[in-house]
């Protein structure tokens, strides 16, 4: 029922109904990823693309739209960690901590509970520079409720925390030691869609001003060209927020993240279907963006043909807008 003209609507929603979505900003050279993660490196301001396949394939280019070139395999030889999946890594997470280069991966099978994620790094991020450290202690298995795979982390004044999870219980986040090399507690949930198959993956959290963003993947992410997804439940983005990062995340409604809440980011439109993978990179050019994997229904439904996409965010109602 219509009680106001504006159907009771968030803010955020309003703005991305009123002037639709943005286009991808563009992305020349190689532009196929999938779970793509971002660095700027600060000696050359070179970035480096980080992305599911190939070992941990990655790029490099001086500006975010490219041209970006192929550098190679993070761990051309795999992982160490001693399960199936450990020369097909997924989902990297690149951070600078203390002038060390990290990049958390995971190690799983398409759905399986039998996970890790696992820890590389490097004083450079130059090819072949890259030491592995193998697991960080965050494992699952199906005696667990979670699935241990798309890592990412954050820097809480100090304190580090790993959000993990997919799929089977959603969301989670455990804390980390002081280098961030091991988890140093128990996982706890902190995003659920009670739902249907609760089809939550890909988490990011980002702070800004007095909030931390959860951004995370909702839907089915992959195989478009042999099943495609009922209108609705292909990837899109979502975001819930906190005053915390360890807990209370809520939509734009008020509704908490634990219990299903979820404000749509980004979602497809136009050339743009099942866009996700996300995170979001302080740029120091262009400040908060949004950059995902995105099917262009012009080029190819097939995962090994999904584009990089990225847009600037726009924080001006407390919500991501792009
Ligand atoms: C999709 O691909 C077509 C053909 O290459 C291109 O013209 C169009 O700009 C692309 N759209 C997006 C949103 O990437």
């Amino acid at each position: 029922m219509m009680h106001s003209r504006h159907l009771g609507l968030p803010a955020a929603l309003l703005t991305a109904l009123v002037h639709g979505y943005a286009d991808p900003e563009s992305c020349s050279g190689e532009c196929v990823v999938y779970d793509p993660t971002l660095i700027v490196r600060s000696s050359d301001n070179t970035y480096f693309r980080f992305s599911t396949g190939n070992e941990i394939s990655y790029c490099t280019a001086t500006d975010l739209s490219g041209p970006w070139t192929a550098v190679g395999s993070v761990l051309p030889d795999g992982s160490s960690i001693d399960l199936a999946g450990n020369t097909d890594l997924w989902a990297p997470d690149v951070h600078y901590i203390d002038g060390t280069y990290y990049v958390y991966y995971a190690v799983s099978t398409f759905g399986s509970q039998d996970s890790a994620i696992g820890l590389a790094t490097s004083d450079t991020m130059d090819l072949d520079s890259w030491t592995d450290h193998g697991s960080v202690g965050v494992e699952s298995s199906s005696a667990k409720i979670y699935n241990a795979i798309d890592p990412s982390l954050i820097d809480v004044d100090g304190t580090y925390y790993l959000q993990f999870g997919s799929f089977w219980d959603d969301i989670y986040q455990v804390r980390m030691n002081s280098e961030a090399t091991a988890a140093s507690g128990s996982s706890y949930n902190i995003a659920y869609d009670p739902s249907g198959t609760h089809p939550e993956e890909g988490s990011y959290m980002y702070q800004y001003g007095d909030y931390y963003y959860l951004f995370y993947s909702w839907g089915i992410c992959c195989g478009y060209d042999t099943d495609l997804p009922a209108s609705g439940q292909e990837y899109h983005i979502k975001v819930c927020r906190s005053t915390s990062a360890t807990g209370d995340f809520v939509d734009a409604d008020g509704t908490a993240c634990t219990d299903g809440g979820g404000t749509i980011v980004l979602e497809s439109h136009g050339d743009v279907y099942g866009p996700g993978g996300q995170g979001v990179y302080d740029d120091p050019t262009y400040g908060s963006v949004l950059y995902y994997a995105y099917t262009n229904i012009s080029i190819g439904y097939a995962d090994d043909e999904k584009q990089f996409g990225w847009n600037t965010i726009d924080w001006s109602t407390g919500w991501p807008v792009v």
